[in-house]
């Protein structure tokens, strides 16, 4: 996305430290990533189990569900430290979660009901060894973390609750998942899907469905950016043929059936509304030059049953864009590296950009 007729103020992009230096991936962890709003996924991809394990950045946890809701914890037992909920066993995990070790058992709202041969322990108190619960909330249907909150996750998202309402993301379910690693600093992922100075060079097809010069940015300083881009004419929807994927969402109006609306979630996730489906990209450090992103289609559940729903369509279209993407990603990763790298000026089309390494610095400087 680009800002019509904004400017990126004089800006220059980001030096080679950013992307190289591993004390700055240190400082970001504790400014940034230790302090933010975290999704973790969407609660229609363990309704099943309502049980999931996930990794964020150094944190293993675990999530539970019961009625509609949702408790995070650390995955770790209180006695020897067993890790107790994998991909492997959710599925098959009762109402009461056994560690495998030496069978401590733990209800789900993480409560320790029974301990073997622990009678008498010196030091041993049940009420005193529940399961660590980490801060969580679910807003829209997307559940999110932050391990040291200073507002809370629908205060934080605000800018945005109308999307999460009029695309009833609440109500979708996940249709698809896609898994990439990308040999690229998180920072540039979230540079990239900022602008699309890119769009006529990197995305031929994208370009012909959505032209770079008609987008606006609603939201455009803070952690949470983006806007609208108009479908052209005769484009229905993304994917490859330019039509609808299935029935469009419910409540949406004429002018939102003839848009897609990007916003970029300051630092954990893309998401972008579709007139028929809503895609996320979640956006996961693994390292100062890696990053995995964890791409999910999202789907009305009639849009889901109608005749004419064709998932391949939006996946075989964004797979593409992504690839895409990824690969000038990866590119500015490898030529940054250089010990002589300088940045060079932002274009007027990279204002998104310039706001988002404004919100990073200041996210960065906090406290110092
Ligand atoms: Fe869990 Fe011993 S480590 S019961
Ligand atoms: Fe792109």
């Amino acid at each position: 996305m680009s800002a019509k007729g904004r400017s990126a103020g004089g800006a220059f992009g980001l030096n080679r430290q950013y992307v190289t230096c591993p004390e700055i991936y240190q400082r970001e962890t504790e400014n940034i990533f230790s302090r933010s709003w975290i999704c973790v996924g969407h609660v229609s991809s363990f309704r099943e189990t309502g049980l999931k394990p996930i990794q964020i950045e150094d944190h293993k946890l675990f999530l539970t569900l019961e009625g509609e809701r949702v408790r995070t914890f650390r995955n770790f037992c209180r006695h020897r430290g067993s890790q107790l909920v994998s991909e492997e066993n959710c599925g098959s995990i009762g109402q009461r979660i056994q560690c495998p070790y030496h069978a401590w058992t733990y209800e789900r709202d993480g409560a320790l009901v029974a301990a073997p041969n622990m009678e008498g322990v010196e030091e041993f108190d049940s009420g005193k060894f529940g399961l660590i619960e980490v801060p969580c909330e679910t807003v829209g249907g997307f559940v999110w973390i932050c391990m040291e909150p200073t507002q809370s996750a629908s205060e934080f998202l605000r800018p945005i609750d109308q999307q999460f309402a009029d695309w009833t993301t609440e109500h979708l379910q996940v249709a698809v998942t896609l898994t990439y690693e990308v040999a690229a600093n998180w920072k540039l992922i979230f540079q990239n899907y900022s602008e699309c100075y890119h769009c006529p060079n990197v995305h031929p097809l994208l370009n012909r469905l959505t032209p770079y010069k008609g987008s606006m940015n609603d939201v455009d300083s803070g952690p949470i950016l983006g806007g609208p881009m108009q479908l052209s004419h005769d484009s229905e929807s993304m994917s490859i043929d330019a039509k609808l994927v299935g029935t469009p969402l419910p409540n949406l109006s004429d002018e939102q059936l003839r848009c897609v609306n990007y916003f970029t979630i300051f630092p954990s996730m893309f998401l972008s509304t579709h007139p028929d489906y809503v895609l996320v990209h979640r956006i996961q450090r693994m390292d100062i030059d890696c990053t995995k992103i964890i791409c999910e289609f999202l789907f009305h559940p009639d849009c889901i049953e109608s005749d004419q729903f064709d998932l391949a369509k939006a996946v075989e279209f964004w797979d593409l864009t992504n690839r895409q993407d990824w690969e000038v990603c990866e590119l500015a990763q490898s030529g940054m590296e250089d010990r002589e790298y300088i940045p060079g000026p932002y274009s007027d089309l990279e204002s998104v950009v310039a706001a988002f390494d404004k919100h990073y610095f200041e996210q960065m400087s906090n406290g110092e």
